[in-house]
């Protein structure tokens, strides 16, 4: 039988007001329009999430809304070929949470091009574990092979180290045979990071040079930067010959204070990531290297906190404030 009702975790303004966010129950033809009903068993935070569930205009267009920018749940209903009934499937990205309705609600409707169907050798729960900050990790990580930033090269540094992002990128490259350097601004996660795969950790200092050099001592053979501003300039100043630097974030500022040297002078190369818009055709198989030869070794190690959804408001404060270390899931159906 399809449900009449779902809960979420609905944002909503009035007037001048700031906005304000509950758990609410809502009849079901409340969802947006979609070709696939997915019954959501988990979700994840996210930075992104983070600024959804504060209103921030850059994520949510219009009131009310519900963040979530990850879903991994079973089919209840399809309007697709390409899904049935019962599949177990997962949805990152695209428009889900941002600006779209998102995954911190029972249920989530959305386009058939949005979802992936679940590698066999994950469970639902482990999807989301990974999430959009396992599959930025991984594509930043393609990006690095892509441009032939081979384990012999040298060491490849991640900052942010201790985010959803960087914890992830630095135990994938680690399985992949990378020597990595790890970033961080948390004295106390030493340890932890050295657990899960880096070779190095340095202090978050260490790659915020407010010098006016165009150019630094070469350390990194490639990077995989999750913070921006001061920092993605610092790398790439610090970029070894023909490295390259993957950019993801911006929780160190969305400046970029750089001269043209690192590209010019050392072939450096900057890619951009946008996972939210990686082509659904690519999906599967990256999704499928994270499953297999690309996984950590224990991904439970990444869990930070795992929270029912009307427990997520502590956490949003958390992510914003940069407390974060791995991962948070949201607990819905619970399914595995
Ligand atoms: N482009 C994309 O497709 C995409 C996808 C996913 C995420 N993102 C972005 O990537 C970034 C990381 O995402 P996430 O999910 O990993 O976030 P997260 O789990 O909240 O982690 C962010 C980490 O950045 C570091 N950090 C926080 N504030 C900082 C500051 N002021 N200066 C320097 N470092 C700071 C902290 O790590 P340490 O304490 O270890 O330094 C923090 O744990 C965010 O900006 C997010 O919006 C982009």
């Amino acid at each position: 039988m399809p449900p009449t009702s779902f809960t979420c975790y609905l944002v909503s303004k009035s007037g001048e007001d700031k906005p304000s966010a509950a758990v609410t129950e809502l009849p079901i033809d409340q969802l947006p329009a979609g070709d696939v009903l997915v019954r959501v068993a988990w979700s994840s935070l996210n930075y992104k999430d983070a600024l959804g569930a504060t209103g921030h205009p850059g994520v949510v267009r219009r009131f009310p809304h519900v963040p979530g920018i990850d879903a991994a749940g079973i089919v209840e209903e399809s309007a697709s070929g390409h899904f049935k009934l019962g599949d177990r499937v997962l949805i990152t990205g695209f428009e889900l949470g941002a600006p779209a309705w998102g995954g911190w609600s029972e249920y989530v409707r959305v386009p058939a091009g949005w979802v992936v169907p679940l590698p066999a050798s994950l469970s639902l729960r482990e999807s989301m574990i990974f999430g959009t900050a396992g599959f930025t990790a991984a594509q930043s990580i393609e990006q690095l092979i892509h441009n032939e930033i081979a384990p012999a090269r040298g060491t490849i540094l991640v900052t942010g180290a201790t985010g959803g992002v960087g914890s992830l990128a630095v135990a994938m490259l680690a399985r992949l045979g990378y020597r990595v350097a790890a970033a961080t601004g948390k004295a106390d996660a030493h340890g932890w990071l050295l657990e899960i795969g880096a070779a190095e950790v340095i202090g978050r200092d260490q790659v915020n040079d407010t010098g006016t050099r165009p150019l630094l001592a070469a350390r990194w053979a490639g990077a995989v930067d999750t913070v921006g501003g001061n920092t993605l300039a610092t790398v790439l100043r610090s970029t070894d010959r023909h490295g390259c630097v993957t950019a993801c974030g911006l929780v160190g500022g969305t400046d970029l204070a750089l001269t043209v040297h690192p590209f010019i002078l050392r072939g450096v190369r900057l890619v951009g990531i946008d996972s939210a818009t990686w082509a659904i055709e690519r999906r599967p198989a990256l999704w499928a290297d994270m499953a297999g030869p690309w996984r950590p070794a224990d991904l439970e190690k990444f869990v930070a906190d795992t929270v029912a959804i009307d427990g997520v408001a502590p956490h949003v404060q958390k992510i914003l404030a940069g407390g974060v270390r791995g991962r948070g899931l949201v607990r819905l159906s619970g399914e595995e």
